[in-house]
């Protein structure tokens, strides 16, 4: 089945701007992500790759999956600084470009809110480790207050073309814009 582009350009430029931001608070949260990861990497929706210069040397290759265009050309610039192998391609976390159980750790960090079809790419993540392998998130809950609910709510779906899910994912850290 073929998927629908995924083209966000302005919400591509915010995210870009407001990572720079955030980018201290969220570093450590992304060394606690990839600490002690071995191996074959795929990360889904790396965005403009801010995660690639946390990956431990102890990690062979990272394949790092992007589908938006402005975000995926950052990403190409992130993987030239990183410490580890990192190959940055187009592809949609619901039909994973790779092959069944060729990875040993999976990583989604603050992607789920924004795929389409939530089951669809978590069995697709099944499908690409290998047994045995983790699955590691970094993803965000619908926040308990109604003004910043609304407000995640708007922004996932400006990040993935339809409605949000964020009240629908159930990770991790809390998250207030
Ligand atoms: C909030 S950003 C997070 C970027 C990065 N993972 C990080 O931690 O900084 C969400 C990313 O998911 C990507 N995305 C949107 N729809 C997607 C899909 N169906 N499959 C995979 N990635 C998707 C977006 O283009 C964007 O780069």
């Amino acid at each position: 089945m073929t998927e629908p582009a995924v083209r966000h350009p302005i919400f591509a430029r915010a995210w870009d701007r407001l990572c720079g931001l955030m980018e201290r608070e969220l570093a450590v949260q992304r060394q606690e992500l990839l600490a002690g990861l071995t191996g074959r990497v795929l990360e889904i929706g790396a965005g403009n790759g801010n995660n690639f210069e946390h990956y431990p040397a102890t990690v062979d290759e990272v394949i790092a999956l992007e589908p938006e265009p402005y975000l995926r050309g950052k990403a190409h610039e992130a993987a030239t600084r990183a410490p580890v192998r990192v190959t940055v391609r187009e592809g949609v976390a619901e039909a994973l470009p790779v092959g069944d159980e060729s990875f040993d750790a999976a990583i989604a960090s603050r992607v789920l809110c924004t795929v389409r079809d939530q089951e669809r790419a978590l069995a697709e993540l099944r499908r690409v480790v290998r047994p045995g392998a983790e699955l590691r998130f970094l993803e965000h809950v619908r926040s308990p207050h109604a003004r910043t609910a609304w407000l995640q709510e708007r922004l996932d779906g400006s990040a993935s073309g339809h409605g949000s899910a964020a009240a629908a994912t159930a990770h991790a850290t809390p998250w207030a814009p």
